[in-house]
């Protein structure tokens, strides 16, 4: 069967976009593929993360995957930093590629900002580690969003150039799963921008831990315009707020924009938010409220990540075994 890896950054404020663009898709995946998911808190650390924080946010990116229908027993998840094997391959494949490769890499610009000088040489090597992470396992194919495309590609080149170097065929060339339409969700607060944990104003995004009230009042208060909603999915050119509102209901209805759009042809906001509203509350509380029951018995999580993890070192351990011998590493 094909492997399928994905990692989610336990980074906090895990939110809508992460849940319609990447968590609610691996549900879907879990019976075509061989399913490994991590949660990544090697690749969290290559910016700055308070201690506590980590081990309450890698708690809860588990918490939301199962909550979301991710089975911990038919998949495998885990925490990274559990399996020294992403590590240990993540230094070879530093030695595989290019500082010309990663100087293209548009992420880490994003992310170092100004003071490049500055930015941790994690940071900077992230994509090698993201490559290791898929590589240990042979994975085929991995889901990602638009953002991750480029790391994908690098990912390629490095399997590719490591085959070449010691003449072998070690590695799969992966292939990346993008999702359809509705991935891209926006801040509820200005359709031009990403939805992000990271946003000042908590009314931008609905977090995978809102309780009901809180889902509805950020729909309520979420940014319109003036005119009643369009018929087609043309009428939302220039309308970047109401585009948003009609992917999420979309998305969590999974039907098509054209089809929602359908039905609310020429309605006005107040009726077509009431029903996001209704829609985004059975669809999301619940997932919210299970993620609470699971975040009070840490040892019960904590336990699938460790089991995960000894089940992810099984896979790993030969591959990584083959990947040293190839290089010339002498050991047993
Ligand atoms: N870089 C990914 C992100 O920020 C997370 C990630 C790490 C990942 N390793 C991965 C995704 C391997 C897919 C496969 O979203």
């Amino acid at each position: 069967m094909n492997r399928i890896f994905s990692g989610v950054q336990p980074t906090g404020n895990l939110h809508l976009g992460n849940y319609l663009g990447a968590i609610r898709n691996w549900v879907a995946l879990q019976g075509d593929f061989d399913c490994i998911f991590c949660v990544v808190d090697m690749h969290a650390i290559t910016l700055w993360q308070d201690p506590k924080d980590l081990v309450h946010n890698t708690r809860e990116v588990a918490a939301a995957m199962i909550a979301s229908g991710v089975d911990p027993e038919r998949n495998i998840i885990f925490n990274q930093s559990q399996v020294s094997g992403h590590a240990e391959l993540a230094w070879i494949f530093n030695c595989v590629a290019r500082v010309g490769w990663l100087n293209r890499m548009t992420q880490f610009k994003e992310k170092a900002g100004k003071n490049r000088e500055n930015a941790s040489v994690g940071l900077y090597a992230y994509p090698n580690l993201m490559a290791a992470d898929i590589l240990l396992y042979k994975a085929t194919h991995v889901p990602v969003g638009e953002d991750q495309k480029q790391h994908l590609e690098l990912t390629r080149d490095i399997a590719i150039k490591f085959n070449n170097d010691f003449g072998v065929e070690l590695f799969p060339v992966v292939e990346p799963l993008i999702f359809g339409a509705a991935t891209r969700v926006m801040s509820l607060k200005d359709g031009s921008k990403k939805m992000s944990k990271s946003d000042p104003s908590e009314l931008s995004r609905i977090t995978m831990t809102d309780d009901a009230d809180a889902i509805a009042k950020k729909i309520r208060k979420a940014r319109t315009d003036p005119d009643p909603l369009p018929g087609i999915p043309d009428g939302l050119d220039g309308r970047p707020e109401a585009a948003n509102l009609a992917g999420i209901f979309a998305a969590l209805s999974d039907r098509t924009v054209a089809d929602v759009l359908g039905e609310y042809d020429g309605a006005p906001f107040s009726r077509f938010k009431t029903d996001l509203s209704d829609l985004a509350v059975a669809k999301l509380a619940p997932i919210g409220d299970e993620m609470r029951r699971l975040m009070a018995d840490t040892a019960y999580v904590d336990g699938l990540l460790t089991a995960g993890a000894a089940k992810a070192r099984d896979i790993a351990a030969p591959i990584l075994a083959e990947v040293k011998k190839v290089v010339g590493f002498l050991g047993a």
